[in-house]
């Protein structure tokens, strides 16, 4: 595969994170509506998946609906929602293909029961899968997933499960959503915006971040490559010297 030719391949990124940004834009530039670079959008989000797989990502966090994006019009966030279900419904065998799990992380006890029922029926047929486990951030917010943990923390103290002593960052770290998995190496974001945006606040305090203008329909192969390059020329010290 002469794409990976200038990465190396013993110090992939097991995690990357992706805040997809730059849809609306890329369909406005052409004329279109902005739900047409939601397609195209899903588009990118195959060939990333795909890539991911073959060069031995272990685990990719997609920031799909924010917590925030139902202030968009009605239109567009229905149009999304039926996007989401058309991509679980003819997408799920090709992931399987792969050998890719699906894994959601955000709020989706208010969906409509068919965007449910779909989230759990893809989750079902890949659930034993053992190659890219993909996280679809749906309904999702940073702050609220670490205000719902401390809730959660608190009501383990209150019934005695958890002794105050034992709360430390470790613990924390399993009352989120993306509890066992390490956190992400890089998080990428596109659209040309430099913010990060309510994404992954706990787990991305050591992350490397990697920005580009691209617009999230036009993020090709290539660029994760670079984006990777970069990465790997970065020395990650943890704080330390
Ligand atoms: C940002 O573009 C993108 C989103 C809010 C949604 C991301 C959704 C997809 C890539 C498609 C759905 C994905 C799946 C997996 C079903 P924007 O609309 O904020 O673009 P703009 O900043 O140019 O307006």
């Amino acid at each position: 595969m002469d794409e990976t030719m200038d990465i190396d391949g013993s110090k992939i990124p097991q995690h990357i994170a992706i805040i997809m940004d730059g849809n609306g834009r890329w369909a406005q530039k052409r004329g279109m509506p902005r739900t047409a670079g939601h397609r195209a959008g899903i588009k990118t989000v195959k060939r990333i998946i795909e890539f991911c797989s073959q060069i031995g990502v272990k685990y990719l966090t997609l920031y799909a609906f924010s917590t925030e994006n139902w202030k968009r019009p009605e239109r567009e966030v229905s149009a999304l929602f039926k996007l989401l279900v058309y991509y679980l419904r003819r997408e799920v065998m090709e992931l399987n293909k792969n050998n890719v799990r699906l894994n959601f992380i955000g709020d989706i006890s208010s969906f409509k029961d068919d965007v449910r029922f779909e989230i759990e029926r893809a989750k079902q047929l890949l659930k034993d899968n053992d190659g890219l486990i993909v996280n679809l951030a749906l309904n999702y917010g940073g702050r609220l997933e670490i205000v719902n943990a401390v809730k959660e923390i608190i009501k383990g103290v209150k019934s005695s499960k958890i002794s105050e002593e034992d709360i430390d960052e470790k613990l924390f770290s399993n009352y989120i959503y993306t509890a066992g998995m390490p956190d992400p190496d890089l998080l990428i974001r596109t659209g040309g915006e430099y913010r990060v945006s309510n994404f992954l606040l706990w787990q991305i305090a050591y992350s490397e971040l990697w920005y580009t203008d691209t617009l999230w329909p036009d993020f090709s192969e290539k660029d994760l490559l670079s984006a990777i390059a970069d990465y790997q020329e970065r020395e990650r010290r943890f704080g330390g010297l």
